[in-house]
């Protein structure tokens, strides 16, 4: 195994919500695993949403026109080789803080240094994970062609679990 820089970026608001606790426990694992991992807790930022003015693709050379905390965000976007979303489920889909962040990636089209992704969600009820798994697959993961590592869906309290507390970290030795 070789060491990973990974980057999470954590759509919850909820500091001891069910997708922090997804985190947290596959951060712990890749940590002792020997992985370098970061995690961006995405909605105590400051990010706005895309303009689609397309200053980034004629005048910026993929740099967005908006400054603000996604100025901090795209280095960590390009180094690292393993990007992990995490994210509510709201009205069926990814939260919008999250979706806001994956959006201005726009300006820098795919990531430079990723080859592998997984996506966690968290949500209220069962079987409501379609339309954001359709978004990572169609749009993001499977957009950047890297290695899927998984989706991981929980409700909140299956998020707090010891079963996926262990299949996280399992994830994460297995990098
Ligand atoms: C604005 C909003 C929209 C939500 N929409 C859904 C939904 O469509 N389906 C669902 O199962 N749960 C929904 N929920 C519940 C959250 O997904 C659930 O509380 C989840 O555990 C939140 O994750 P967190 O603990 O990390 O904040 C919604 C909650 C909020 C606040």
């Amino acid at each position: 195994m070789s060491a990973l820089k990974i980057l999470v970026l954590n759509g919850s608001a909820r500091a001891n919500g069910g997708t922090a606790a997804m985190v947290k426990a596959f951060s712990d694992g890749a940590r002792e695993a020997g992985h370098e991992i970061e995690v961006v807790n995405v909605a105590a930022k400051d990010i706005h949403g895309c303009l689609g003015c397309e200053w980034c693709h004629r005048r910026g050379k993929g740099r967005c026109v908006q400054r603000d905390d996604m100025d901090g965000i795209y280095p960590l976007w390009d180094a690292a080789e393993m990007i992990v979303l995490a994210s509510p489920i709201y009205y069926g889909s990814l939260s919008g803080q999250l979706s806001c962040a994956i959006h201005r990636t726009y300006a820098g089209d795919k990531p430079r240094s990723c080859r592998k992704m997984a996506l966690f969600l968290c949500s209220g009820a069962h079987g409501v994970y379609d339309a954001a798994e359709r978004i990572y697959h169609g749009f993001i993961q499977g957009y950047y062609g890297v290695e899927d590592c998984g989706v991981f869906e929980a409700t909140t309290p299956e998020a707090k679990s010891d079963q996926m507390a262990q299949r996280l970290r399992a994830l994460a030795e297995r990098l």
